[in-house]
């Protein structure tokens, strides 16, 4: 067994874990998995299938300036120095399909989160790990993740501000929207004064986060590039409480009913699962393909770290 990935887990975090905003100290910045070398291998393997790169305004920093891009054929050193002085954002997904090494770190991650807080249970085969590589001070904007979800910080320093996942934070009417696939994670209302409200963490290597299912959250980069983790997991719990947000989704929209309870149990739960089953949710979020219009190139000799080129439609 590989060192331990939580090597001074608290004991409160045991009984606080996805109830609360919690952060937990790991081991992962350590392993060599995460270095620039080892990451600059994964670029290199990762299929277009397997990741994003983005950017948006340096003034206008919202989610209409959002915009695409590719890697072209740049080494992997290339692209991180593009990341390290430019202005981008990485995403690699399923990074275990091209190195089946992470796919093994992924599986410590949850044994271990498991052994330490027993009521925590996933489904195996629908934890993700995703790995973010991102520019000095760039920003991801308000939104609120479907699953259960984990932040870990690798290298860099960034800020996190998580919000309550209760209205006015997070409004029944736009969580249920996200599920049925009719708007997008970024499209949820928000608002300034809302950052009274938040917990904000700045987020050091080796730290992790962890908070309560669908928490609103966005991110500051400080000044400096970034390397982080995300974890997803569903368990039993989560997809009930899914399908019955599906459910009341569909008896919002569908059969005009306003005041919806969100049950957890007994005749309401299952009456909406029942429900949201005749509906097919059985695959979790597996919903139509996306299309994305992509239309610059990582470029580490541009100031921003990328060139605009042609644009064309990407769908994956
Ligand atoms: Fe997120």
């Amino acid at each position: 067994m590989a060192d331990k990935i939580f090597p001074n887990w608290q004991a409160k975090n045991s009984e606080l874990f996805s109830k609360h905003i919690i952060t937990e100290q790991h081991s992962l910045h350590e392993n060599e998995l995460f270095s620039d070398e080892a990451l600059a291998r994964l670029i290199e393997k990762t299929p277009r299938s397997n990741y994003h790169v983005n950017t948006h305004d340096l003034v206008n920093i919202s989610k209409s300036t959002w915009r695409d891009g590719e890697f072209g054929d740049l080494s992997g050193e290339q692209v991180l120095k593009a990341v390290r002085d430019g202005h981008i954002w990485i995403n690699i997904q399923r990074p275990w399909e091209a190195d089946k090494a992470y796919g093994d770190v992924l599986d410590q991650m949850f044994q271990e989160m498991q052994a330490n807080v027993p009521s925590f249970t996933t489904m195996p085969d629908k934890n993700k790990m995703t790995i973010l590589i991102s520019s000095p001070k760039i920003k991801v904007f308000y939104h609120c993740d479907i699953p259960g979800q984990a932040l870990w910080q690798i290298r860099g320093r960034k800020r996190v501000y998580i919000y309550p996942n209760s209205e006015p934070f997070l409004k029944n009417e736009e969580m249920e929207k996200i599920i049925l696939g009719r708007i997008d994670e970024h499209d949820i209302t928000y608002q300034e004064w809302y950052d009274d409200y938040a917990e904000i963490l700045d987020l050091e290597p080796g730290t992790m986060s962890h908070w309560p299912i669908n928490g609103p959250h966005r991110i500051e980069n400080l000044d400096v590039m970034n390397v982080s983790l995300t974890t997803e997991h569903w368990n039993t719990d989560l997809r009930n409480h899914y399908a019955v947000r599906y459910a009341n989704g569909l008896l919002r929209d569908s059969f005009g009913f306003k005041k919806l309870a969100t049950p957890t149990s007994g005749f309401g739960l299952y009456a909406r699962l029942a429900l949201a089953g005749m509906h097919k949710i059985s695959g979790l979020r597996k919903l139509k393909k996306m299309k994305y219009n992509v239309d610059f190139q990582v470029d580490p000799s541009q100031k921003i770290g990328f060139k605009d080129i042609p644009a064309y439609q990407l769908s994956k």
